[in-house]
């Protein structure tokens, strides 16, 4: 019996071993974690204010807002692949979208924006585009009516809407507010005027749209007209070839900046790996 629990164990670390040479495996949340984060300092004064509980985002695997975190090398990789291609081109708004729900996409697009804004030049807005059901705002504990519907339907003002959560350099828009006439107002002329705004008011600001998926919503097709760039999001071993295929024939070809490969190999709820291949 001890020597069937020795040869168990001997497996479990060979395992677990096996696991951190290959992926990069999130650490089991702790308080300790929490514990290291920065106090966060305050930039905004004219977004409405929300402060977030680092607890809460790292227990959503927002591991981005801990510069400690061993994942973020991965988002810092991605962060200078992306800045590479669109910095000189003047590219600054970036619709992240995948095949299929349930790819990381809105997990990718929190991740990637904190991680842009921890950057020296840089300051960021992250936007929900999924206007049937907005989940930034409550994966990052954000209590928040607002969204982009309301810009987009009430003539909101983008002011009233944006929100910043304490994280430096860092804003966003997602609220409880949504709607079945998505990809119409996605694609609206109000729409268009909009991103106008967003893109060219703060130039040096990197503006990430967190779009439904391409293959199930027309959304993505309507929206891609009005950014720079497009980054698709697969799982590695889950989103079949013909599909990823598919949505690339979706999107226009010289926006395409690359794949994030999001590895579902070791895909539980401790695990978290990232790959990314750009299009050269
Ligand atoms: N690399 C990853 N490691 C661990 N969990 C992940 C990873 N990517 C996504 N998830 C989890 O998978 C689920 C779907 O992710 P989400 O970002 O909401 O996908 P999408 O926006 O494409 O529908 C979430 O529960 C999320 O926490
Ligand atoms: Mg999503």
């Amino acid at each position: 019996m001890e020597k069937l629990k020795k040869a168990m164990e001997r497996i479990k670390d060979k395992e677990e071993k096996e696991k951190k040479e290959e992926g990069l495996v999130i650490e089991p949340l702790t308080e300790k974690r929490v514990e290291y984060y920065p106090p966060f300092t305050p930039v905004y004064t004219q977004s409405r204010k929300f402060t977030v509980d680092p607890y809460h985002l790292i227990k959503n695997k927002i591991v981005s807002i801990d510069s400690n975190s061993p994942e973020i090398e991965y988002f810092k990789v991605l962060r200078t692949r992306i800045l590479h291609h669109t910095k000189d081109k003047g590219w600054n708004t970036i619709m992240i979208t995948s095949p299929l729900p349930k790819e990381g996409k809105t997990l990718t697009a929190i991740n990637l924006a904190i991680t842009f804004s921890k950057e020296f030049n840089h300051t960021v807005l992250l936007v929900d585009c999924d206007l049937r059901q907005q989940s930034i705002h409550k994966l990052m504990g954000i209590p928040n009516e607002k969204s982009l519907v309301d810009a987009l339907v009430d003539d909101v003002p983008l002011q009233e809407i944006i929100v910043w959560p304490g994280i430096e350099k860092f804003t966003v828009i997602s609220g409880s507010r949504t709607t079945q006439d998505a990809s119409e107002l996605l694609g609206s002329v109000k729409m268009q005027a909009l991103l106008t705004e967003i893109k060219t008011r703060y130039p040096e600001r990197y503006v990430f749209f967190d779009l439904p998926p391409l293959l199930n919503f027309s959304d993505g097709i309507a929206f891609a007209p009005f950014v720079d760039a497009i980054i698709l999001v697969v799982m590695a071993g889950r989103t079949p070839l013909p599909d990823v295929q598919r949505a690339l024939e979706l999107i226009p070809r010289e926006k395409f900046l690359g794949f994030v490969f999001n590895k579902s190999k070791f895909l539980e709820e401790t695990s978290y790996s990232y790959g990314y291949y750009a299009r050269e």
